[in-house]
Parts: C-alpha cells; sequence; structure tokens
C-alpha cells in the first residue's frame, strides 16, 4: 500500500516530520535561508543528495535533505531526496515536504511532485506477505507544501506520481512474492485482476490454447513442470480524447513483451543451489509489462500499448526437454536446445513472434535473461540492445527520464555464426563465456520479423542486494518507470523518417 499524498500550501502543523531541501550551498531551496552550519558541520552534513540531518526544534521535528548543487537539481535529485526523507523519518507515520519554490524550468510542479511521489512511494515500500508480526512503522500520508497558484498542478503530479509509483510496487510485490505462491496460473490471475483495476482488455491462454496457437518455445520449457503454463495478452485502447493519431490519423501501437519464468532452476541442465537461489524474481519481465500496460489509462497514455507475457516454471519433471531436443516455435523457426538454463529466449521467441504479428510500430521486451549481462554491467544497470536506432534510442531516452540507469550493447552480426545449429535453425547458446548477452539478443531478434525492437537484459538490476533511495533489498520493478515514459512519449520515426539499424558488422 503506498501512502495516501496530499498537496497543501504550509505543511500543516499536524506532521510529525517536516523535510526541507537543501543545497550543497546550505541554504533552503525553498526560502534561501542558511541553516544551522555549525550544527550541518558538526554532523558531517553537506548537503548532498542521500544526506539527512534531523532537527528537533520547539515547532517540531525537521529533516534536511540534501539535494546537490542547487542548479543542478532535476527529477533523479527529487525522487531520491524524497526517498532519503522517507527513510531518515524513524517511526513517523506522517511526513511532510516542503517545496514552494522548488519548482522552476525543467522542473515545473507537476513533474517535481510526480518524481517526488515517486521516491517516497519506493522507499515507503516494504513487503511483509509472509511475516507473522504487525509492522512497526507504516508512513500512512505525505503533504507536499507547494506554492498557492501550483496546487492544481501538484494534485496532478500527485495523481501521476501515484500511478507510478502503484505499478512499480506491485511489480516488486509479484517478484518477491516466492514461487510456491505465484505460480503460471496464480501470476495470470493477478494479471486479470490488474487489467480490471487498469481497465485494459486481457486474454489468458491455457495450456490447450497455447497449443493449438502452436508456441513451442514456451510449450517446451513448460514440459519439466507440473504447473500449467499461461501466455498473458492485454491491451490498453487509449480513448478518443487521449489517443495521439499520427499525420495518416493511425493510432500507433506499442507492444511490450516480459519474460515470465515463475522459478528457473535450470530444468535439466540444473543451476547449482547457489544459482538457483533468487530466480523466484524471473518473472520480473513479465510483472514490469503488466504493470505498465495497467497504469496506461491513469496516465492518460496517447498510443495502443500491448503487453505479451509467455509465463511458465523452468523445471526438471521426467517429462522435461532435454539437452539436445529441438523446438518448433511461433514463427515456425527451430531451436536445437543444448542448454535448457537458457530458456527465457526460448519463451520469448514466441512473445515476440505473437509481437511481430500485430505489425506494431514497435515492440521492446524485458527480461531478467542472461547472467553475462550482470558481469558486464553489474547489479545495478539493465543491458540495451535492438535492431533499431529510433527504438534503441527512445528507450535510453526514457530510462533516463525515468533514472534507471541503462546502457548500450551491440549486436554484433559476425556473432550470429556462434548460434548456428547442425541439425535446427539455430541452437539456444553461443560459446561459453563469450558475449552470453548479445548472443541471447541476436537469438531474440530471429523473432521480431524486422520490426523495430529493443531489448533491456534486467537480470542485474530486477533484483537488490542493498538499500540505496527509492530501492530496497528485493524485487526493484526496474523498467517499469522507464516502459511508462516511454509509451507516454513514444512516436513512430514516419514515413519521411529513415530508419537505420543499431548493428555493427556485416552478416
Ligand atoms: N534467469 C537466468 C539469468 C539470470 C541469472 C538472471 C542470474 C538473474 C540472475 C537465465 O535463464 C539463465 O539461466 N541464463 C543462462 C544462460 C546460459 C545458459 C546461456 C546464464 O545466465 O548462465
Ligand atoms: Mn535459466
Ligand atoms: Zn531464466
Amino acid at each position: 500500500m503506498l501512502p495516501s499524498f496530499e498537496a497543501t500550501v504550509t505543511p500543516p502543523d499536524s506532521v510529525q516530520v517536516v523535510g526541507r531541501l537543501v543545497a550543497t550551498d546550505l541554504t533552503s531551496m525553498t526560502t534561501g535561508e542558511e541553516v544551522p552550519t555549525h550544527l550541518a558541520e558538526l554532523r558531517g552534513f553537506t548537503g548532498k543528495v542521500g544526506e539527512t540531518l534531523v532537527l528537533a526544534l520547539d515547532s517540531g521535528i525537521e529533516i534536511l535533505v540534501g539535494s546537490g548543487p542547487r542548479d543542478s537539481f532535476g527529477s533523479l535529485e527529487a525522487r531520491r531526496a524524497a526517498a532519503s526523507l522517507v527513510r531518515a523519518r524513524g517511526k513517523a507515520s506522517t511526513v511532510a515536504i516542503d517545496l514552494r519554490g522548488v519548482a522552476a524550468g525543467d522542473l515545473p510542479t507537476e513533474r517535481l511532485v510526480q518524481v517526488i511521489v515517486e521516491g517516497a512511494g519506493g522507499a515507503a515500500y516494504r513487503f511483509d506477505r509472509y511475516k507473522s508480526r504487525e509492522p512497526e512503522s507504516v508512513l500512512e500520508s505525505v503533504q507536499v507544501a507547494v506554492d498557492e497558484g501550483a496546487l492544481d498542478d501538484a494534485r496532478r503530479g500527485i495523481e501521476r506520481g501515484s500511478a507510478i509509483a502503484g505499478a512499480v510496487s506491485w511489480s516488486r510485490d509479484l517478484s518477491n512474492r516466492v514461487p510456491g505462491d505465484v505460480t503460471p496460473t496464480v501470476l495470470a490471475e493477478e494479471a486479470a485482476a490488474v487489467a480490471e483495476r487498469g481497465a485494459v482488455t486481457i486474454d489468458i491462454w491455457d495450456e490447450e490454447k497455447i497449443t493449438a496457437e502452436r508456441l513451442g518455445g514456451l510449450l517446451g520449457v513448460a514440459r519439466g513442470s507440473a504447473e500449467p503454463p499461461r501466455l498473458v495478452r492485454m491491451t490498453y485502447e487509449p480513448d478518443e480524447a487521449t489517443a495521439l493519431p499520427d499525420s495518416s490519423g493511425r493510432v500507433p501501437t506499442v507492444v511490450l513483451v516480459g519474460k515470465g519464468i515463475t522459478f528457473d532452476s535450470g530444468g535439466l541442465s540444473l543451476k547449482t543451489p547457489d544459482g538457483m537461489i533468487g530466480m523466484k524474481m524471473d518473472m520480473s519481465g513479465a510483472a514490469d509489462v503488466i504493470a505498465t500496460v495497467g497504469a496506461c489509462r491513469a496516465l492518460g497514455v496517447g498510443v495502443r500499448v500491448v503487453a505479451i507475457a509467455p509465463i511458465t516454471e523452468n523445471m526438471p519433471g521426467g517429462r522435461a526437454i532435454k539437452p539436445g531436443d529441438v523446438l518448433k516455435t511461433r514463427n515456425g523457426k527451430t531451436i536445437e536446445v543444448l542448454n535448457t538454463d537458457a530458456e527465457g529466449r526460448l519463451v520469448l521467441a514466441d512473445g515476440l513472434a505473437l509481437a511481430a504479428e500485430l505489425e506494431p510500430d514497435v515492440i521492446v521486451d524485458i527480461a531478467t535473461l542472461t547472467g553475462p549481462c550482470i558481469v558486464a554491467l553489474g547489479m545495478k544497470v539493465a543491458g540495451l540492445m535492438g535492431n533499431d536506432s529510433h527504438a534503441v534510442g527512445a528507450v535510453e531516452e526514457a530510462a533516463r527520464r525515468a533514472g534507471e540507469p541503462v546502457w548500450r550493447l551491440p549486436l554484433p552480426r559476425e556473432y550470429a555464426k556462434d548460434f548456428e545449429s547442425q541439425i535446427a535453425d539455430m541452437k539456444n547458446t553461443g560459446k561459453p563465456r563469450q558475449g552470453g548477452a548479445l548472443i541471447a539478443g541476436l537469438i531474440l531478434e530471429e523473432f521480431v520479423a524486422d520490426r523495430p525492437w529493443a531489448h533491456l537484459d534486467v537480470a542485474g538490476p530486477s533484483d537488490s542486494d542493498e538499500e540505496r533511495y527509492e530501492i530496497r533489498k528485493g524485487g526493484t520493478g526496474f523498467g517499469v518507470r522507464t516502459l511508462l515514459e516511454f509509451v507516454q512519449e513514444f512516436r513512430p520515426i514516419g514515413d519521411t523518417g529513415v530508419r537505420m539499424a543499431d548493428h555493427i558488422g556485416v552478416g
């Protein structure tokens, strides 16, 4: 549950804690007044983002919240400052943050308040579904104080920020819930609840339908599991007032595809005990796209957004696919499965093929796809690949606005040889220890039928082993904010635009 947010003109007396933004020159972002410098010095408070200083005044508890250099204060700083305030509040259940006079230029009130809500909502997130004791301190309400003329803008910012933070929290919950609880059937049911709340349509395909639709990759992975697979497809259709048709009157379509492995044991190519820990979050991509499409109506998104999530467990049961088996996927291409632990690309093959059949303007997939992406970029940065400069650039820009770090990786066509199969169209692995994230990307590309496409490998940042700003230990919902920025801003390149490949090399 998110705290409730409310816009006011002055921080009300009733709140337990008031947060005040302070720049690195140790003056208030609101009034320009100098803070008690001797005290700041004593406590090592320099006004950097992430720092806080608790003051006990006659009027109550105030928390000075570092905001960084005054002239570089933007969305990222505001989001993190709000998160730091929530963390520093102790057990207070009510908090106010004074934003009077802070909005300016690139950071108008609506946007400022939106990111404050994202940061505060994220830091207030807790996951106590399996705790028998009542939680000790819940943040119930946050007041944002803004200039009188900006109240309406602030209220809009609260609405947008709450929709975004709510979507992120939902995705975090699904990643944090355990694999015995979130089976494919349950994840599909939860998606149906999201569809209802978010006023979007949903189709759920069961095993019979998945077979009839020839999703051989998904069926292959599901064979080793006692739990039946699901395929979820959700569609947001903008209403006439919000739709943004292109010059020919057509409303663009964005398809989001998410990897939904509710537990990845590796299958017969079994993971080690350590390697298996945490693999309940291998459905984060699916949760991200479901959460995203569910928030589109609240955000007034102007394009059609479809979410496709192939969902199954990857288990080594008696009927499991065996290393060496060949699967036939939705688009007719065959894959020799040499490592059953490279299962994400098998289920995404079908998801991407279905996406391409809709002939969308762009496809974006998101997946906890490869360990090698973690080796390359660590736990805080997602890998971004794709076949189209405009699509990849748009995702990169959306991620920047969302404050979610991504970095481009290449799709070198020279490496296509590495996954050639003797007996099928391709195999599902490349060479050991050589560019595993890129090979996975190149394999996915085989299924997008040359549609503009971008791929986010979020194996690292979907899960956090540390607490920082709006991120808490466990599932992060990484990607939801990026995807929501993306669907809000994406415009097709149009007839006059020149499509540029985003590859290196020939082949
Ligand atoms: N779900 C894993 C990737 C992963 C690893 C995500 C660690 C998060 C943390 C994926 O299905 C996988 O097992 N990939 C293999 C690919 C390999 C067999 C080609 C990997 O990363 O080793
Ligand atoms: Mn795997
Ligand atoms: Zn996996």
